[in-house]
């Protein structure tokens, strides 16, 4: 059986995350999200989520792409998911081309997979007039 792997915060999800998921479990058998936790945001990206950890991993878990969601609680955990998940190919956005080739020292195939043109969380987000400050 093939693992993919992808990482993301996927909050507000839109079509450009459907896109790239399907994409992601095209490229093998099972599909593992690592989701970043609401801490990992606010801390380490100034990120405050409209949805919660809780629900952003609800949403994710209902999509047929995906067969796991885990939370990615920091930058440095990528290197020890793809022994502890078993993982063949490394998945992400091509906004993040040449940031993981790092990975394929672990043996794991790394493909950054072109974005999907104008749509993003943060276009949504401007667009209703919701800061990513706001608190809920
Ligand atoms: N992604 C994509 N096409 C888009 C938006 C996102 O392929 N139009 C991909 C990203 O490249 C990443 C994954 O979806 O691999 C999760 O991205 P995320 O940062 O959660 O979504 P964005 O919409 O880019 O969010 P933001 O605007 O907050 O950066």
């Amino acid at each position: 059986m093939k693992r993919v792997i992808t990482y993301g915060t996927f909050d507000l999800l839109h079509y450009g995350h459907i896109n790239l998921l399907r994409r992601a479990k095209e490229r093998g058998d099972y599909l593992i999200v690592a989701l970043s936790t609401d801490e990992f945001n606010w801390s380490k990206k100034q990120k405050k989520t409209y949805f919660s950890y809780e629900q952003r991993k609800q949403l994710l878990e209902a999509i047929r792409y995906v067969d796991l969601v885990i939370p990615e609680k920091g930058w440095d955990q990528k290197r020890n998911d793809m022994h502890l998940y078993q993982v063949d190919t490394f998945v992400m956005g091509d906004d993040w081309t040449g940031k993981f080739d790092f990975l394929t020292e672990e043996g794991v195939k790394v493909e950054y997979l072109p974005r999907t043109k104008e749509i993003s969380t943060t276009k949504i987000k401007a667009d209703l007039g919701i800061k990513s400050t706001d608190h809920k």
